[in-house]
């Protein structure tokens, strides 16, 4: 015991907010999280999660290979690694792209991170200055706007449909700003079955945003979790793939197709950018924990992720169906929604006027949980949508709570006179 008094100082005696940084004063949690946290302990049936489904894990093969490793390779397993990565996962990442995703080896230098969660903010580090311009999605990935904001960039929003990002809103967009003598750094796209909206970007703009790129001198951050996740439909490939100049990074992770916890992700970039966030991550956390990386490494050689990934398709498709057909069945007319054909999310956009975020009281009081859209939108102006997650609770909770949740929609609806 150091004798120091257990808990927080009494109120009064010690005035916080005074020691914290501007930029940590600017930092808010979000309201929604507060009424999620009551969710997680009562009997409502959460479809707001973002989490893959534990059942997934392959525990299994863990045990099998961790074994191995500290048999064989404690050594470099439990020592400090460097900042880039181990070598043979960095090696075999950049094999595993080019035979899957057509993306030259020789092109690329591949750098762990630990989460991809941690390339957004090495992006941002590394790229923004105040007051650049950064495309983003409308609506994207909220913890990517987090990364990003703490670098106050300008964020420019491109709407999108069912084909993903609006590219040839994009494309005016980028040439107003041209004639104001402006120009965009990058553009953020989660480009397949994208978070939160499920929908994907299709090829021809992928090859319209690389030649855009190219036109107006940009970057492409890519930001692929799910793209493996895929129950219906045809690959496509991703925008990496038609990048010959070195202008898109692409972000990997094994979150969705091994396991959250290990934070083992990476990004694939040109060399003399992976340079530059090298140094950059060097300052956060010297490297990505190298017994994650070690066991990460096995299990993509030794092809257990190959193996792994069609059985959690497998395991999520019923629940992307059982979704899809719950909405079809319990919805009220003026509801839409995305059908995405992998991944974890589909969006929910309900007639205008209808504020989610005031909704998830009514919601949560009749069972269920969303997360509403607004904070997925960069400049928060769009209150009528919501995420719904189908990949943590099972089929017939999906049902479940989707009929719950047409129930206060339909009464939404008819408050609002239509
Ligand atoms: C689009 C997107 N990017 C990045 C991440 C973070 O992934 P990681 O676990 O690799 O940090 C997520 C996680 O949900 C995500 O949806």
């Amino acid at each position: 015991m150091s004798g120091k008094p257990e808990g927080n100082p009494a109120p009064g005696t010690l005035n916080f907010e005074l020691f914290f940084s501007e930029k940590a004063l600017q930092m808010k949690a979000s309201e929604v999280r507060e009424l999620l946290k009551l969710v997680e302990t009562s009997d409502v049936i959460s479809l707001a999660g973002g989490l893959p489904a534990p059942e997934t894990f392959p525990v299994e093969i863990i045990k099998k290979i961790t074994q191995e490793v500290l048999t064989h390779h404690a050594d470099k397993a439990l020592q400090y690694g460097t900042t880039l990565g181990f070598t043979p996962l960095r090696l075999t990442l950049a094999e595993w792209m080019e035979k899957r995703y057509g993306i030259p080896a020789s092109d690329i230098e591949v750098m762990i991170v630990s989460g991809s969660q941690q390339a957004l903010d090495l992006i941002g580090r590394v790229f923004i200055n105040p007051g650049d311009i950064v495309v983003v999605e409308g609506p994207t990935y909220l913890a990517a706007l987090n990364a990003f904001k703490y670098y106050d960039p300008e964020f420019l929003s491109i709407p999108m449909d069912h084909n993903g990002m609006r590219v040839d809103i994009l494309e005016e967009k980028l040439k107003e700003l041209k004639a104001e003598g402006k120009r965009v750094k990058f553009v953020y796209t989660v480009s397949t079955f994208q978070n939160p909206a499920g929908v994907t970007m299709s090829l021809e703009r992928r090859k319209h945003l690389v030649e855009l790129a190219k036109e107006y001198d940009f970057l492409i951050v890519e930001d692929n979790p799910y793209s493996e996740l895929r129950y219906s439909g045809e690959p496509i490939p991703p925008i990496k793939h038609f990048d010959d100049e070195g202008r898109v990074f692409y972000l990997g992770t094994f979150s969705k197709i091994f396991a959250p916890g290990f934070r083992v992700g990476w990004i694939a970039a040109h060399p003399h950018f992976i340079r530059k966030l090298e140094i950059a991550k060097q300052a956060v956390d010297l490297c990505t924990n190298p017994f994650g990386q070690v066991i990460a490494w096995k299990y993509v050689a030794d092809g257990y992720l190959d193996e792994h990934i069609p059985k959690v398709i497998e395991f999520y498709k019923p629940r992307r169906d059982a979704m899809l057909e719950a909405l079809e069945e319990y919805m009220p007319e003026g509801v839409e929604w995305t059908r995405p054909d992998g991944g974890m999310f589909i969006w929910v956009t309900l007639p205008e006027g209808i504020d989610t975020k005031l909704m998830m009281e009514k919601a949560v009081a009749k069972g269920v949980a969303y997360v509403p859209g607004e904070a997925f939108f960069a400049h928060r102006d769009v209150k009528n949508t919501m995420r719904l997650n189908f990949t943590y609770v099972p089929e017939e909770k999906i049902r479940e709570g989707v009929r719950r949740l047409a129930e206060v929609i339909e009464e939404e609806i008819k408050a609002l006179g239509k």
